[in-house]
């Protein structure tokens, strides 16, 4: 395997109600992130994963990893931002290709993994998996008065695993000012081109009591 995926699983997970932190939140009686290492492992081009955990649960979330995979776990940071950079820093040498991919996106299939990794193998130096915005979008202003309707032909719902050539992810990480919510984005401040690969609807981020819901079905009907 040539590639290392970064997990950040260190965030609170406010939007899901009140609980333990999101990616030990239970799904079908596993926590999230063991559904998410679980899929990431069974990739076959993965040869490092490399976990931020919350700080306080650095010891027992390497526990219940151990059965999963080899994992590494780091403690992460206040933003998801500094999760990865922590991660990141703990990559040994080898793999020349990183991925970075959302604890909360728990059932992500292995095949999304490869393709991604495929994407930047193939020459790319950062490759997103999207899917089509289905709804009408507007703009509004702070009154909730609609500015505009905005053209979704040309927009994307951006999904994880988000894949860079390792040194592309190591220099944007360096250069990174205000935290951002996706890698993508601070890659693209340094005018990096980043390309779209097919996402899949079962890399839904499970965010709200909803997505909890939905992703219990999914795994009872084969996901
Ligand atoms: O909160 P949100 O859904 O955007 O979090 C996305 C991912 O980033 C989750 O897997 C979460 O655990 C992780 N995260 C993190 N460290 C933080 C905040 C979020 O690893 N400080």
């Amino acid at each position: 395997g040539d590639v290392a995926v970064l997990v950040p699983a260190a965030g609170a997970g406010v939007r899901l109600g009140p609980g333990a932190p999101k990616a030990l939140r239970p799904l079908a009686g596993e926590p999230l992130l063991v559904h998410a290492v679980r899929r990431v492992a069974a990739a076959p081009s993965v040869h490092t994963i490399v976990v931020a955990a919350p700080a306080a649960d650095v010891e027992s979330v390497r526990a219940l990893l151990a059965p999963v995979a080899p994992v590494t776990v780091v403690p992460g940071g206040a933003e998801r931002q500094a999760s990865v950079a922590a991660a990141l820093a703990a990559v040994p040498a080898g793999p020349e290709i990183v991925l970075v991919h959302d604890a909360a996106r728990a059932l992500t299939p292995p095949e999304l993994v490869e393709s991604v990794a495929a994407a930047i193998r193939d020459g790319r130096d950062a490759v997103i998996p999207v899917l089509p915005v289905v709804d009408t979008v507007k703009e509004v202003d702070a009154t909730e008065r609609v500015l505009g309707t905005v053209d979704r032909s040309a927009l994307r719902a951006v999904q994880t695993p988000q894949g860079f050539r390792r040194p592309v992810l190591t220099a944007a990480h360096r250069a990174a000012g205000d935290p951002l919510t996706d890698d993508a984005g601070l890659v693209e401040k340094q005018g990096v081109a980043v390309f779209c690969v097919p996402g899949s609807e079962l890399a839904l981020k499970i965010t709200r009591p909803f997505d909890l819901a939905l992703a219990e079905h999914l795994l009872t009907t084969g996901a």
